[in-house]
């Protein structure tokens, strides 16, 4: 998978050189490209910004760098390509960025991030790459951060470890919180390994029986516990059915 950035602050995006992506990058599964927005500027102070027509407080992104940015990254790679990249703009105005959506976009061969800073870009930069590219307008949850680079972080480390060979174990994420499955609308639940005392606290007498059953049922049942605790509303969700299937298999 080939993944840009366009960022006015590329040294923001230097974690991706670290841990699981920085390994995947290393290993020539992912191949990511951080460009500074300001190339792309031609006045003395490579300006980026404006004051909003309508009035209003703070700054919007002016379009024409992001123009010339998006038609330099595009072009550098589609030679041999059929289809530019999925078009990712980061902003807390987007549809909400889920498991499922980190799903789709792990299918994409390529992704272009628009992290804004500022009150975001002009809008008529998503009208004009809307009409040659897929564009997904995306938050990471309901608050306000000051720019779309640590949702970037956010959303390009959830897509990676889902390419294939990223992560060690092929089996890592299918008991994730939110991975399809009986368990899907489900939180994972608390997870031990030794000594089998510590401080005093043993561990569950269950996960040292050596019956998968048991084992698979309590750990179905400790999710369940921590779903209604903290994340009340996903209980709705539930596939009962699929529970039920659960079940007869365990
Ligand atoms: N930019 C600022 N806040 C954001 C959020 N919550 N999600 C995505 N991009 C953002």
């Amino acid at each position: 998978m080939r993944i840009d950035v366009v960022t006015i602050f590329p040294e923001y995006l230097e974690p991706l050189n670290v841990s699981l992506v920085g390994k995947a990058r290393a290993r020539g599964l992912l191949d990511v490209r951080v460009h500074d927005l300001r190339q792309w500027t031609h006045d003395r102070h490579n300006t980026v910004d404006d004051t909003p027509y309508g009035g209003g407080p703070g700054m919007v992104m002016k379009p024409e760098p992001w123009g010339e940015a998006l038609d330099s990254v595009i072009a550098s790679g589609s030679d041999g390509r059929e289809e530019g990249p999925v078009l990712v703009v980061p902003t807390p105005s987007g549809s909400p960025f889920t498991q499922e959506t980190a799903v789709e976009l792990a299918a994409e061969p390529w992704l272009l991030f628009t992290p804004a800073r500022y009150e975001g870009i002009d809008r008529r930069v998503v009208e004009e790459y809307g009409e040659r590219l897929r564009v997904r307008e995306l938050s990471i949850g309901d608050y306000v951060l000051a720019g779309g680079e640590a949702p970037v972080l956010v959303m390009v480390e959830a897509v990676a470890r889902l390419l294939p060979g990223v992560l060690g174990n092929a089996e890592s994420h299918r008991d994730d919180s939110f991975a399809p499955g009986a368990m899907a609308d489900l939180l994972e639940g608390p997870v031990y390994t030794k000594p089998p005392v510590w401080r005093g606290r043993d561990i569950p007498e269950v996960l040292l029986s050596g019956h998968h059953g048991r084992i698979a049922r309590w750990r179905r049942d400790q999710a369940f516990r921590r779903t209604v605790r903290y994340r009340p509303d996903l209980i709705g969700r539930c596939d009962p059915a699929a529970l039920d299937a659960d079940d007869r298999r365990l």
